[in-house]
């Protein structure tokens, strides 16, 4: 009889522990989003299978079945644009050319500007040009002499303008001349500079990094150490850098480990982070809130019009506080990445423009006044490298090149500039000014019947498309011919500096008109019928389904 309860007890129980088991599984399937990003060992898996092919003629010009005399236009258009590139950057094409078989980045950024079917015939026929040599105001000049209106922002790094942060190198430098190179000894600027990020970032200690992915690493490593727990959790779509743990999907070799992608902007993320507890730390790029859920978007993936893009400040920043409330709560590390958007949204960063404090917030890109950085603030607890009562147990971070006098000097001048009037008055009415601005483009765009329209969340722009369509990533290179530079993303982002004047945006704006004018005169967008994103996908499913049975 007590045999049998026993036995009955511990059915119940390893019942009840299965269930569980089975239902914290469930609630965290739940919160994946349903795209492939939201399946990292399903999108490598995928990844792998996709087969190489590549368009050639014909088949380049009418991969959306368009009709022959839309093909001649577009031939026409490609081969304009060929000849004069040719002709305008002759020696900014040459030297790229000739240096890309020695350096990886380039003969990576330069396959991956188009959808790769397009890209062999375009790095063949339309050469790129990724060298220049010298910028003023918000514009680039080319080895050839063209200036170009600066939409690429040198990453995000650029928010002041140029100028700004050629002064903050030289000024810097002339701060730590007399020290030098000299790595391990502090020159007083470090003092002075964690003094003015305290205060800025209302944190009680700093620890300085030579890039933004080491300021995210170490963020995380801390998390991990004070929680005691394993696990990351990131959004769907969101960057952090390049390391493993947050880069956990295609890009990386390794299988994911300890990393939960979860949906943003979403109920069922939170009822995971209420109920699992192996979690350390949330972590937030609030570009996100541009796109939630979607990747950094990049012409080489822009193979229809899908890509979207819409910021609500106020959706965003509810979900902030709820995020905020939760990893209270649950003692979970909340951890805002500002490595993009700091000083760029308000100058102090994400933090103050959307009310919500973390626990610790991770700078990089323009806090080193033009020099490579990475930074983290955090409350006292959470920054201890140690314990007091386990001498061993350790949590480490080191880095050659941590505080580097240059950096610092350079560091201090961003800093004290941040704080004069001059500059404080570039962050008045920021984003109505940059709202209207995008909203008079696309107002502009939409009385000329273009497909295409710009999103923004400040100055961080993104183009979608309004009508399906297999060329979308043509749009860069005629806006190139325009004398607008973008990144190697192309239309995805375009990052402006602060220091754009109202006739700057007009200038940026005519050209972009032109560019798109001229792109549906050369037959780009042309609209058969039954076009939709839908038809797009399933032809390109069947190229790549008849390209492996050809393989
Ligand atoms: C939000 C965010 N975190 C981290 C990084 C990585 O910074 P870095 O390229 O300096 O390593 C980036 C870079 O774009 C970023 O945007």
């Amino acid at each position: 009889m007590e045999n049998q309860l026993a036995i009955g007890v511990v059915g119940v129980g390893l019942g009840l522990l299965l269930f569980n088991k089975v239902s914290a599984r469930l609630r965290l399937s739940r919160a994946k989003h349903p795209s492939l990003a939201g399946h990292s060992r399903m999108a490598k898996r995928i990844a792998r299978w996709i087969p190489y092919y590549a368009f050639d003629g014909e088949r380049f010009f009418g991969a959306d079945g368009a009709d022959a005399p839309t093909i001649a236009l577009r031939r026409a258009g490609f081969e304009r644009l060929s000849d004069t590139f040719a002709t305008r950057f002759a020696k900014s094409i040459a030297l790229t050319a000739d240096a890309a078989p020695g350096i990886s980045d380039l003969q990576f950024t330069g396959s991956y500007r188009v959808p790769f079917p397009f890209s062999a015939h375009v790095r063949r026929e339309l050469r790129s040009a990724s060298f220049v040599q010298s910028s003023s105001g918000v514009t680039l000049t080319d080895l050839d002499g063209n200036v170009f209106y600066d939409l690429a922002g040198s990453y995000g790094v650029n928010v002041m303008g140029y100028d700004f942060y050629k002064r903050s190198i030289q000024e810097g430098a002339e701060r730590v001349g007399q020290l030098g190179p000299v790595l391990g000894y502090y020159h007083p600027i470090v003092a002075d500079n964690v003094r003015r990020l305290r205060a800025l970032s209302g944190h009680d200690e700093v620890s300085f990094h030579m890039s933004g992915t080491e300021a995210v690493m170490q963020a995380v490593r801390l998390a991990r150490y004070h929680t005691r727990r394993s696990h990351v959790v990131r959004f769907n779509g969101a960057y952090h850098g390049w390391w493993e743990d947050v880069q956990p999907g295609i890009g990386n070799p390794l299988p994911p480990r300890q990393t939960y992608t979860l949906k943003d902007m979403d109920r069922d993320t939170l009822r995971v982070l209420r109920s699992r507890r192996d979690i350390a730390c949330v972590l937030v790029n609030p570009v996100q809130g541009l796109h939630p859920n979607a990747g950094a978007p990049s012409d080489s993936s822009l193979v229809d019009s899908s890509r979207s893009a819409r910021y609500d400040r106020a959706a965003y920043t509810r979900w902030l506080r709820e995020l905020r409330e939760v990893c209270t709560e649950r003692k979970i590390v909340l951890i805002f990445d500002e490595v993009f958007v700091g000083f760029r949204l308000a100058p102090g960063g994400a933090q103050q423009y959307f009310g919500v404090r973390a626990d610790l917030v991770t700078y990089g890109k323009t806090l080193g006044g033009g020099l490579p950085i990475g930074a983290v603030c955090g409350r006292k607890d959470l920054m201890k490298r140690y314990r007091d009562d386990r001498p061993a147990d350790i949590c480490f971070a080191r880095g050659t090149f941590n505080s580097h006098p240059y950096v610092m000097g350079a560091m201090q001048v961003f800093l004290e500039r941040l704080d004069s009037p001059e500059i404080q008055a570039l962050y008045t009415d920021l984003e109505p000014i940059w709202d209207r601005r995008a909203n008079a483009l696309n107002a502009r765009l939409r009385q000329l019947e273009l497909p295409v329209q710009v999103a923004n969340m400040s100055s961080i722009w993104t183009v979608v498309y309004t009508a399906p369509g297999r060329y979308n990533w043509m749009f860069q290179y005629y806006l190139r011919d325009q004398g607008l530079a973008l990144s190697w993303v192309g239309t995805g982002r375009l990052i402006f500096s602060l220091n754009y004047t109202d006739a700057d945006m007009a200038a940026v704006s005519d050209r972009f008109v032109l560019a798109a004018q001229a792109m549906q005169r050369d037959g780009w967008w042309w609209q058969g019928h039954g076009l939709t994103n839908k038809s797009i996908r399933r032809r390109i499913l069947k190229e790549m389904w008849q390209a492996r049975r050809a393989g």
